[in-house]
């Protein structure tokens, strides 16, 4: 320990656990909505109390209503995002299985990876980094490969592009494609009708617009991915019964996330599965019932506005921004960082000195690129504005050369602009 300041800033309490004050106002996570963390210290009830499974069913219902679908089968997977996509790919893809990523960012690499270790045959295209793809590029390559699964990432937040996905749903249904995303950055920040834009798999997590932390996964699966999964049924010995009768196709890989068996958890049979992470379920309910609360629409439109006035802003400081600002996401920016500063330096007295956290980046933009988000509990006004004043502070300090005095005068005119409705 340095010096008291040091001490307040940097160490938690070991007595009573009280981590930094911070706000988080990089790609995710963000800090959670205070309802959120109160839910969450909700007492625990039985996994089979009728209070329990109700609660279930109406957080099924809730994400139906975040995810604009009808889809029966819309529950949580336990365990951070990537329990999400797992449990999706290892329950659709059996070995052998072909597969089309298309890869625009880090997160294409994940779900390509996550494909390869189920062992599926993966294929894969590409864009730079900063870009997104075209839907006849991707229609190509479906005609190409003619997978039996389309795996693909809506909000990349190692590069901020929202691929935009109206179109491939369609596409998907042409060539008899189950079309699977992953949207855990995007999800409420920005548009995304799941019956509407056809998807058949969807998975999410809490950490970003959603407003809570990581640790719960919903997902949404339409019946034809349903009937798939169902073709692979294996119900575990110590619970199976004569009535249950194994798939006609090779059983899912995973135990943990067997969707067969996790339906069967979430459904009217409440067969026996894992014990359900209770203060979990409360947690991504209430990040559901928040959202609903204001409406979905309001939601996605909260996120552009704050996430605009903050891209006004670093362009006003004289930022550079990252990629086809056409197809940024509405909840993160990334500006690179000019050469005369030192990153690091830059965002460590942010952190240390005022108590904000941006974020930094990776692979081919690692050193190159800051991200700065804007969602969830932290898509507001107030975040933005001291996130903008601390950072021309902050750049200024380590000798920047660029403008003064903008940034916050720009976030400001824009919301000035804005329909005083929509600015919260
Ligand atoms: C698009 C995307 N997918 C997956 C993940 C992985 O999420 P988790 O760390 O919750 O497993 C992230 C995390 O940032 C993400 O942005």
């Amino acid at each position: 320990m340095s010096s008291l300041n040091n001490f307040y800033s940097t160490t938690v309490d070991t007595q009573t656990l009280n981590p930094p004050q911070r706000l988080l106002m990089g790609p995710g996570p963000i800090n959670a909505d205070p309802r959120v963390l109160r839910a969450m210290s909700a007492q625990l009830i039985g996994q089979y109390d009728p209070a329990m499974t109700g609660f279930m069913n109406e957080t099924m219902a809730r994400y139906r209503e975040v995810f604009k679908t009808q889809n029966q089968w819309t529950m949580l997977i336990d365990g951070t995002s990537r329990a999400g996509i797992e449990a999706v790919l290892i329950s659709i893809l059996r070995p052998g299985d072909k597969v089309l990523v298309p890869i625009m960012g880090r997160f294409g690499h994940l779900l390509t990876e996550i494909a390869q270790r189920a062992q599926a045959e993966v294929h894969t295209i590409e864009v730079p980094w900063g870009e997104v793809f075209k839907p006849e590029q991707i229609e190509d390559a479906i005609k190409k490969v003619q997978p039996r699964v389309l795996a693909m990432v809506q909000g990349d937040t190692s590069t901020t592009m929202n691929q935009p996905l109206g179109d491939i749903g369609e596409i998907c249904q042409r060539h008899d494609v189950l079309f699977y995303c992953d949207a855990t950055a995007s999800i409420v920040g920005n548009e995304l009708p799941v019956d509407e834009w056809k998807l058949d798999a969807l998975s999410v997590g809490l950490q970003k617009c959603l407003g809570g932390p990581s640790g719960s996964a919903p997902i949404t699966l339409s019946d034809k991915c349903v009937d798939w999964i169902r073709t692979r049924k294996k119900v575990e010995a110590g619970i199976r019964t004569e009535a249950h009768k194994d798939g006609v196709e090779p059983f899912i890989r995973s135990n943990y996330f067997d969707l067969g068996m996790i339906m069967d958890y979430w459904g009217e049979e409440r067969l026996n599965h894992h014990t359900e992470a209770t203060s979990m379920l409360f947690c991504a309910s209430e990040c559901a019932r928040i959202v609903l609360e204001e409406g979905v629409d309001n939601v996605v439109a909260r996120h552009k506005l704050h996430g605009d006035a903050m891209l006004a802003g670093v362009q006003a400081l004289g930022l550079k921004v990252f990629g086809d600002i056409s197809n940024k996401m509405n909840n993160v920016v990334g500006v690179y960082i000019p050469d005369e500063v030192d990153g690091d330096q830059v965002r460590g007295q942010m952190l240390t000195d005022f108590g904000i956290e941006i974020g930094t980046s990776f692979g081919p933009l690692h050193g190159k690129i800051w991200r700065i988000g804007t969602m969830g509990y932290n898509a507001r006004k107030d975040a933005v504005l001291q996130t903008l004043a601390c950072l021309e502070a902050c750049l200024h300090a380590n000798g920047y050369k660029g403008p003064k005095g903008e940034a916050v005068i720009a976030a400001l005119a824009h919301y000035s602009q804005a329909s005083p409705i929509s600015v919260s």
